[in-house]
């Protein structure tokens, strides 16, 4: 099948390549000339494991293309995906104005019948929208083309978008028609042979399903973050809880990790944007305010912990830091608890010395560019050397079992900050450390 994707960005190049990779034609278009210029050079501009692999062959298979014309690129589609961002607004909820640029941009251009997908998360009525954006130009150019908007919500993971692509859980497809159902089936059909995971509904119900999965996860977490915060005051051991709650099949084990707050571009950006297309519908989403709260708090969770073990004032005092990423795996620090860490620990004079195995150029440059006492370290030991402590807030796999004799001998006093409960406590305290961590 010919397949135009339009936004070269994390979700439209994973999207792209995926179907590229199945054998389709398929042109990613952006209107960045820079960035098209790079992926035609073969230089990613994210990193995703396997991702550049898969760019590669597919661009020297001749199955993969890049341009900035999209009139080009939807000339010979059936199917073209609209995969530009949706930042959130001043307000919170999502912004359209590029989803809406590129519809304005179909309408004036197409010349035979398009399936138009929404792949970015949108706002419930979206589809309309963007269905009336497109029409409205067919009628200025006097032009009667057939074509369907159909909603096709992402679902994945930052790190395992590849997998999660090429093996996908489900496909969740809304639609009007007959016709746009059994092409985007067709489209589907290689990523979903084990069985059935193509799932069609209304247009309005896919919208819905996006977030309400993304809401129902961040739930789970700020559920367990909150249990975590009593089990602390209580004597009770979150991560023994957890085990208990998750043995529960009804519960399952997965997203109930008490942490140091969620991040990342999904999860942050679409409770808000829930919560707002509620309230514009007349309804006040309590739980889904309380989710978004309950993160707020757990993001200074690590820093009150030092706070009360050190007191109000740091100043004079150095923290090193593992992991600035939102996850590991991932370059991404959009809403990391790491910005709100430093900026607090800055805030009451403290210096940070900080780590990250891929995110240090994304803080230096954009998320943490006016944080002066931060430097930036090229191994996870170095950022111990004359610390009064070391905090974790990324669980990447290089920070699962140090060297403690190491740790031990470059901090000036033994002691670990852990958000995300990566040790084991009485081996620790063992070795000298007061630790302290999430929920226990
Ligand atoms: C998420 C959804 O998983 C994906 O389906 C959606 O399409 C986009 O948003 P992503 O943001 O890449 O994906 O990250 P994810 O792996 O889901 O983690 C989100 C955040 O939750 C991270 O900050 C992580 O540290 C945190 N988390 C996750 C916890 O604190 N505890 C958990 O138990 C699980």
């Amino acid at each position: 099948m010919n397949v135009a994707v339009i936004g070269s960005g994390y979700v439209g190049l994973v999207s792209g390549t995926c179907f590229a990779e199945m054998g389709n034609k398929v042109t990613c278009v952006d209107i960045d000339q820079k960035k098209i210029q790079k992926l035609e050079e073969g230089i990613i501009p994210i990193f995703e494991p396997g991702l550049e692999q898969m760019v590669l062959k597919n661009v020297k298979n001749k199955n993969l293309f890049f341009t900035t014309n999209l009139g080009n690129a939807i000339s010979d589609a059936e199917i073209v995906f609209i995969a530009v961002g949706t930042p959130m607004g001043d307000d919170g909820s999502a912004d359209l104005q590029y989803v809406l640029a590129v519809a304005k941009s179909i309408g004036e251009t197409m010349n035979k019948r398009l399936i138009v997908v929404d792949k970015s998360t949108v706002p419930i009525g979206t589809a309309d929208k963007v269905k009336a954006t497109i029409q409205a130009e067919l009628d200025k150019r006097n032009e009667n083309i057939e074509f369907s908007v159909v909603s096709n919500p992402e679902f994945l993971k930052e790190g395992a978008a590849i997998g999660d692509f090429m093996k996908p859980d489900r496909v969740v497809v809304g639609a009007d028609s007959e016709y746009a159902v059994s092409k985007m089936k067709e489209l589907y059909h290689p990523f979903c042979m084990s069985h059935d995971r193509f799932i069609s509904m209304d247009i309005r119900s896919a919208e819905m399903t996006k977030y309400a999965a993304n809401t129902m996860l961040a739930t789970k977490i700020s559920f367990m973050n909150e249990i975590a915060n009593i089990c602390e005051r209580v004597g009770a051991d979150a991560n023994m809880v957890r085990i208990g709650i998750g043995s529960d099949k009804r519960i399952g084990y997965s997203f109930i990790y008490p942490g140091a707050g969620y991040g990342g571009s999904c999860f942050p950006k679409d409770v808000k944007a829930l919560k707002k297309i509620a309230e514009e519908n007349g309804y006040k989403a309590n739980l889904i305010e309380s989710v978004e709260n309950v993160n707020d708090a757990q993001k200074l969770v690590i820093a009150n912990k030092i706070v009360k073990r050190f007191g109000e004032d740091l100043s004079g005092m150095t923290f090193g830091l593992w992991g600035l990423a939102f996850k590991p795996g991932t370059d991404d620090m959009r809403e990391a608890p790491a910005i709100y860490i430093v900026k607090e620990l800055e805030k009451r004079g403290a210096k940070v010395k900080a780590y990250d195995p891929k995110a240090i150029e994304e803080s230096k440059e954009f998320y943490l560019k006016d944080a002066k006492n931060i430097t930036y370290c090229t191994s996870k030991y170095e950022v111990l050397q004359n610390a009064d402590a070391l905090i974790l807030l990324t669980e990447w796999k290089e920070f699962r079992s140090p060297d403690f004799v190491e740790i031990k001998q470059q901090l000036k006093t033994p002691i670990i900050f852990d958000g995300r409960n990566q040790y084991n406590a009485f081996n620790l305290e063992e070795k000298g450390f007061e630790y302290f961590q999430i929920g226990k």
